[in-house]
């Protein structure tokens, strides 16, 4: 399982200079350009430790998170409780047969928007993932709310391929070694990434674990069908971050608006 054990107890320190603050301001244009009628609900796919949540729950919206993780779900109650969000509601759920409870337990109605943010949508390695996971978003979504999610933009991968990485972290005493080793799987577009975790002390290794994410990358097109096909409508497609720009073959990354029709 992708985001256990030793990668989701690092997974602040690894991601600590995404840039959250402005990933959310980007969301609040999307959502006042293209939500009908106000916002005071979101789901969250693949809420993970809360980056965006716990920012957006601050600007007065009411959030439901999901994730498949324990160990990430664990973490988010934790900074639920630390930080007295008492506007954001977690547990643990696969994106792919949900069926929002906590539609309810918000108390209302139906979720005016959905969010999919750092590239959870890629965690839909195959079509029949992709369509399960589109169906449960729309069930949640009351009509004219919006799915803003951000994913790979196949031109850019194979423009610019996947190398393998090393990355050094500080804890304390300790370093954290996380590897990165990639393939591509051109006729799946996938990318099967091996994750390595070690934490040393000096030189010895006190600790080690490693996980498999594979991660699809997309074009427009194909992501239109099957919005279309599942009861979202595409508004926009954008390079990541620039809510002016269509996407890129210079940049990995891309932004999807779909409505709910
Ligand atoms: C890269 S992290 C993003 C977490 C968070 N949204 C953020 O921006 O920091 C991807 C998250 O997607 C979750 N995920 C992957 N597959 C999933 C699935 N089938 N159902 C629910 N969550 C899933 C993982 O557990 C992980 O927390």
């Amino acid at each position: 399982m992708a985001f256990a054990s030793l990668y989701a107890n690092y997974y602040d320190l690894f991601y600590g200079q995404k840039d959250y603050t402005g990933e959310v301001a980007t969301l609040e244009i999307l959502l006042k350009r293209f939500v009908e009628g106000s916002v005071h609900s979101i789901l969250s796919i693949g809420c993970g430790t809360l980056g965006h949540e716990l920012l957006l729950a601050k600007h007065g919206y009411k959030i439901f998170g999901i994730d498949q993780s324990t160990e990430m779900i664990a973490m988010a109650k934790e900074k639920i409780s630390a930080g007295n969000a008492t506007n954001i509601q977690v547990e643990v759920a696969d994106m792919r047969s949900f069926n929002v409870p906590g539609t309810d337990a918000l108390g209302t109605g139906r979720f005016d928007a959905a969010i999919a943010m750092f590239n959870i949508i890629g965690y839909c390695a195959k079509n029949e993932d992709l369509v399960a996971t589109l169906r449960c978003v729309r069930a949640a979504l009351r009509p004219g709310g919006i799915f803003v999610f951000d994913c790979w933009f196949a031109p850019a991968i194979f423009k610019d391929p996947p190398t393998d990485r090393v990355v050094e972290f500080q804890d304390g005493q300790r370093q954290i070694v996380r590897r990165a080793k990639t393939v591509q799987l051109v006729n799946d577009d996938l990318l099967e990434i091996e994750f390595t975790v070690a934490i040393k002390e000096g030189e010895k290794v006190i600790s080690d674990w490693s996980e498999r994410h594979r991660v699809r990358y997309w074009m427009v097109p194909e992501l239109t069908y099957f919005l279309e096909q599942n009861g979202l409508a595409l508004l926009a497609a954008h390079e990541f971050g620039n809510t002016e720009a269509p996407p890129s073959p210079e940049k990995w990354n891309m932004m999807i608006v779909a409505r709910a029709v």
